[in-house]
């Protein structure tokens, strides 16, 4: 079951406009570029925002995610017939032969499940061609940031066209060693329904993901800064080898 921020269509709908700097897909965009894709795998793709942008630039593209509130909203998008959407997740996907995988959004940390996790990677090295890369993000643990999610911190008041205004939130409700759950509040000020979404979210260290990585088959290049968060995450850029 998706978490209802991504799985219910009322939640789903106003994902963006609640969120609409997605400055952090730029570093994303680059590293596109940098590996030379042209074909493009989006592992956890959402709304369909970073499949989109890549789409725009002449890339083909499959977006695959198991929230089905979550890619209407992308199908509904300008431009969407040029993505392939994929409703379900990275271990059963068809023969790709991406360039690249990607997983925005702190993708890897919604896959709490190991075994989720490891079928995850195993999934998207199989969708890669030999030579193809992976590149996802994850929140340094050491910086606990779940510290700042609270109502003070996130309160906000956003005046949706079509919508109206929805009043939102964020409060921790539990931390248990790797694991964090927190609660969303929703209030719609066009006819006071009050949603709310819960999630919780794996907070892994560095080096137990380039093992895992490694486990999984792949050469880690490079584990870099996210730009828009300095200091804040890890952005993990992998390679299925040639022979592999
Ligand atoms: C925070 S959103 C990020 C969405 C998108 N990548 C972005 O940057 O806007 C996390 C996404 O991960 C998806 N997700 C959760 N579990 C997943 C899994 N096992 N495999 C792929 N995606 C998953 C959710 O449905 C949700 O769309």
């Amino acid at each position: 079951m998706a978490d209802e921020c991504f799985g219910l269509p009322r939640l789903a709908a106003v994902y963006d406009p609640l969120d609409p700097d997605r400055g952090d897909l730029d570093a994303y965009l680059r590293i596109a570029e940098e590996v030379g894709a042209r074909r493009v795998l989006d592992i956890g793709c959402g709304t369909g925002v970073f499949a989109l942008l890549l789409a725009d630039r002449g890339i083909e593209v499959v977006g695959v995610d198991p929230a089905e509130a979550s890619l209407d909203v992308a199908r509904g998008k300008p431009g969407s017939e040029r993505v392939r959407w994929i409703h379900g997740d990275a271990t059963a996907l068809p023969p790709l032969r991406a360039d690249l995988a990607t997983m925005t959004g702190n993708v890897a940390q919604a896959i709490v499940d190991p075994r989720t996790w490891r079928e995850t990677l195993r999934g998207a090295y199989a969708a890669l061609r030999p030579g193809g890369h992976l590149v996802l993000e994850t929140r340094d643990p050491a910086r606990r940031a779940w510290q700042e999610w609270n109502r003070e911190a996130s309160y906000g008041v956003t005046e949706i066209p079509g919508v109206g205004a929805v009043e939102n939130w964020v409060e921790v409700t539990d931390v248990s060693g790797q694991l964090v759950t927190f609660r969303w509040t929703y209030v719609f000020a066009a006819d006071g329904e009050v949603l709310t979404s819960d999630s919780t979210l794996r907070f892994r260290e560095r080096q137990e993901i380039e093992t895992e990585l490694i486990a999984q088959g792949y050469v880690v290049e490079d584990v870099r800064d996210a730009p828009d968060r300095p200091g804040r995450e890890f952005v993990f850029l992998a390679r299925r080898p040639e022979s592999g």
